[in-house]
């Protein structure tokens, strides 16, 4: 079922929209809320009225209409939203979400939105095996989008070949399974640290490294999916806050630490964040001059936020996760250091140069647990934080004891 669940329906304008009809009639009898915005191209397969009539809202269509915008911004479109999913996504849009295009107020909601986004493709044969669309699936594949088919068969247009759009019956199915483990942490709370931090030197500049965040706050908005009271300790990062989850923003590791230690106690704890190893001895509280001289910098050791919240004891968590940044040979190096943090689980990934770990939307990761390692394959941060969550779900309540 899918109670309570929030769809944005993206539809646009290809021949399989008439299929949609179909899709919100299932999903509104799943228990779904159904929420469409149509392109203007759509508009010429499926009249709004009916999209209106079927899903019980009103349907929205013009980024520039003052009414829309009042009633429902697009930001608050994809916010209020549990999940995006564009049927069909014809060459066009997949192009302008691959190029984050947003010239019109489907594209503009999907540029603008951290949730969840599945589309199902529908073009011509040789349209879908264009390199341009190619890499486009590619590119939004990378970014975590999930794409849905397409099929073979014969097509509207009389060629033969792959471009079909799924039917609704499996985008309904693709759709319950991506909320099947909803809840499954409910009771539970959670705690993930994410981003780099900074030590400062001076009032202007401080040490740092390349940490984005990313995957600390995919991680953080699948704990919150799956229902866990959901703290996010992080520091400076471009990334959005995620919704559902209650976020510390913090600069240095003493804070970071601070933070944790505030949000204590919990049952979960994953620690993504690259702390800083070092703090600068005795921050100048002036800005440093040059003076000709070749300066240096006295350095301290931060403490170890992952050591501490692994240290048994009352409020040590139930299942303590940490990762491991290493350049070369990475299993050797992550398996000794799951021991000495103390942590449960270790998240071993390779940020050597030119692998786009650091800053990039892919990672490629190693599970290294009491029973040994294994080796995920090369996904999206948003894929490999859904997998460890499921992980994560399944080590507290055992899929068998979970019904
Ligand atoms: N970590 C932490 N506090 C620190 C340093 C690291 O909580 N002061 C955590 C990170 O969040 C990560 C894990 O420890 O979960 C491993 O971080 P990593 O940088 O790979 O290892 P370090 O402990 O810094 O060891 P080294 O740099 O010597 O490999």
């Amino acid at each position: 079922m899918l109670q309570n669940k929030r769809i944005l329906l993206i539809i646009s304008g290809g021949i399989a929209a008439y299929k949609c009809l179909e899709l919100i009639r299932r999903l509104r009898e799943q228990g779904a809320a159904v929420r469409c915005v149509l392109t203007k191209s759509a508009t010429e397969f499926v009249t709004p009225l009916s999209v209106a009539a079927l899903s019980g809202d009103k349907v929205y269509g013009d980024l520039f209409s003052l009414t829309d915008e009042h009633e429902m911004g697009h930001i608050h479109l994809s916010r209020d939203a549990d999940l995006l999913i564009v049927v069909p996504a014809t060459a066009n849009i997949l192009a302008r979400m691959a190029q984050g295009i947003a010239d019109d107020l489907a594209t503009t909601v999907l540029l603008a939105t951290d949730k969840k986004v599945m589309a199902a493709p529908s073009m011509n044969v040789r349209m879908w095996e264009h390199d341009s669309t190619v890499s486009n699936l590619e590119n939004l594949r990378r970014r975590g989008i999930e794409i849905l088919g397409p099929d073979s068969g014969d097509m509207a247009c009389g060629e033969f070949g792959e471009g079909r759009m799924v039917e609704p019956a499996e985008i309904l199915a693709a759709i319950q399974a991506h909320f099947k483990d909803d809840g499954r942490l409910s009771g539970l709370r959670a705690l993930v640290t994410s981003g780099p931090t900074h030590e400062p030197i001076d009032p202007v500049r401080y040490i740092a490294n390349r940490s984005s965040g990313k995957q600390g706050h995919a991680i953080a908005s699948a704990l919150a999916r799956l229902g866990a009271d959901t703290t996010l300790i992080t520091g400076p990062t471009r990334e959005h806050d995620p919704s559902k989850v209650e976020v510390v923003h913090v600069e240095t590791a003493r804070e970071m630490l601070a933070a944790c230690e505030n949000a204590l106690p919990t049952d979960i704890a994953v620690c993504a964040a690259a702390v800083s190893d070092w703090r600068v001895t005795q921050e100048a509280d002036q800005k440093i001059k040059k003076d000709g001289s070749e300066p240096s910098l006295s350095l301290t050791e931060n403490p170890d936020i992952l050591r501490t919240l692994s240290q048994p004891g009352n409020d040590r968590p139930r299942l303590v996760v940490g990762f491991a940044a290493e350049t070369g040979d990475v299993i050797e190096k992550a398996v000794p250091k799951r021991k000495t943090k103390g942590c449960d689980w270790i998240v071993a990934n390779d940020v050597s140069p030119g692998t786009g770990t650091f800053g990039g939307d892919a990672n490629q990761v190693h599970l290294i647990t009491e029973t040994g390692s294994e080796s995920w394959p090369q996904m999206s941060k948003q894929e490999v934080a859904d997998m460890l969550v499921r992980r994560i779900a399944d080590h507290l309540h055992p899929p068998a004891a979970a019904e």
